[in-house]
């Protein structure tokens, strides 16, 4: 089977994170996000990939090439951005299969443990248009909100609604006959969900809701990338793609963490990082070069490459950029995001190693 995977988003909600770094690059568990999605759509059955790029297109076949995890690569560029409906027609001039043949659609920024198999059976045993994978959440005005008949037939597809009529939505991850791939207008911006799924629904197109609510998790803000970071070094969701095995931490080649240092959680501290005596980390990405100084804090956070962080200072729920500096005893909580190159001097009270 053939993919499209959707990677051209800017990823505004997860800057300064991606300033530097598309979403679906920046390390998750060790080794690009979108590893993690290549490695199960490969178990999935899927052995040639189309990414349909835009921001920072050139990064991409930097990092995968034209083979990775097993399955064949090939990149397709939007010289604008088409929105996710014109991607995924300008991304199928690349594939080779048959009118009728399934393709799967991914976005790029989805950790899920669901079934692409099944919901792949579920598509070739209706004969739908298109089969959507849907799951359940708790707010669901912030996505596509999908309601299906008894027989799982999608009724409407209401994208961000602020009235939403169930708490199914739309996963991000779909099964696309061919044809009706080709039916998308082309070279022209189209949104698939406000447009594509609810004209094929108007027209009487059979498009079905493959529900599943397990493991599922998009990693558009920094909030959900840390959670999905640490859910995976956890093993509450498996991934092939994992480096070692699931634990409390994943300490990459290179990183030193003192013995008299606490690092829990499912945190990942990146190559050639440094936790001292005395820090305690818990459920955060370290990327590479980080400091964690003596006796500071760090809970629920991101630490872009080389970001240091001074003896005593507390972070929580925190984003720093590349090389930001967080002076000794400050104390930063709640969303906080320092951009790259930052230094937050000392606080006036200065940490002191005998209090
Ligand atoms: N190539 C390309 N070009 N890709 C794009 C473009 C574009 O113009 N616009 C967005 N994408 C990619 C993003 O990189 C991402 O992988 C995917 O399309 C979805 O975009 P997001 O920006 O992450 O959308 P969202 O999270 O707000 O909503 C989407 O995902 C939800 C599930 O997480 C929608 O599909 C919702 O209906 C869905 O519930
Ligand atoms: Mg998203």
């Amino acid at each position: 089977m053939e993919a499209i995977l959707l990677v051209g988003g800017q990823g505004t909600r997860l800057r300064p994170l991606t300033i530097s770094t598309p979403k679906p690059l920046l390390p998750t568990a060790g080794v690009p996000f979108l590893a993690h999605q290549l490695a199960r759509a490969h178990a999935a059955g899927v052995e040639r990939i189309v990414f349909a790029t835009s921001y920072r297109a050139e990064m991409f076949e930097a990092a995968f090439g034209r083979r990775a995890h097993g399955v064949e690569l090939v990149y397709v560029s939007e010289e604008e951005p088409l929105g996710t409906g014109g991607a995924i027609r300008n991304a199928a001039r690349a594939l080779t299969c048959g009118p009728d043949d399934p393709v799967l659609i991914l976005n790029g920024d989805i950790l899920s443990g669901h079934d692409i198999r099944a919901q792949v059976e579920l598509h070739e045993k209706t004969g739908a248009a298109v089969t959507l994978h849907l799951t359940e959440v708790d707010d669901p005005s912030r996505f596509g909100c999908v309601p299906t008949d008894d027989e799982g037939r999608v009724t409407a597809f209401l994208e961000k609604t602020p009235n939403p009529v169930t708490n199914r939505i739309n996963a991000g991850c779909y099964v696309f006959r061919r044809s009706a791939i080709d039916a998308i207008p082309a070279d022209t911006v189209v949104s698939v969900e406000r447009e594509t799924f609810p004209g094929l629904i108007a027209s009487g197109a059979v498009v079905m809701g493959h529900v599943e609510t397990g493991y599922w998790m998009d990693v558009g803000t920094p909030q959900a990338f840390v959670r999905g970071s640490c859910d995976l070094v956890l093993g509450r969701l498996a991934s092939p793609a994992m480096p070692g095995e699931p634990g409390e931490r994943l300490v990459l080649d290179g990183a030193v963490v003192s013995p008299g240092a606490v690092v829990r959680g499912g945190t990942t501290v990146g190559r050639g990082a440094v936790v001292e005596a005395g820090a305690t980390v818990s459920g955060s990405v370290l990327l590479d070069e980080v400091v964690v100084a003596e006796g500071a804090t760090v809970c629920d956070s991101v630490l872009s490459r080389g970001a240091r962080v001074g003896p005593g200072a507390v972070l929580e729920g925190v984003v720093l950029g590349d090389g930001a500096v967080v002076g000794p005893g400050n104390e930063l909580r709640g969303g906080l995001r320092v951009w790259p190159g930052i230094e937050l001097p000392p606080t006036a009270v200065r940490f002191s190693t005998d209090a």
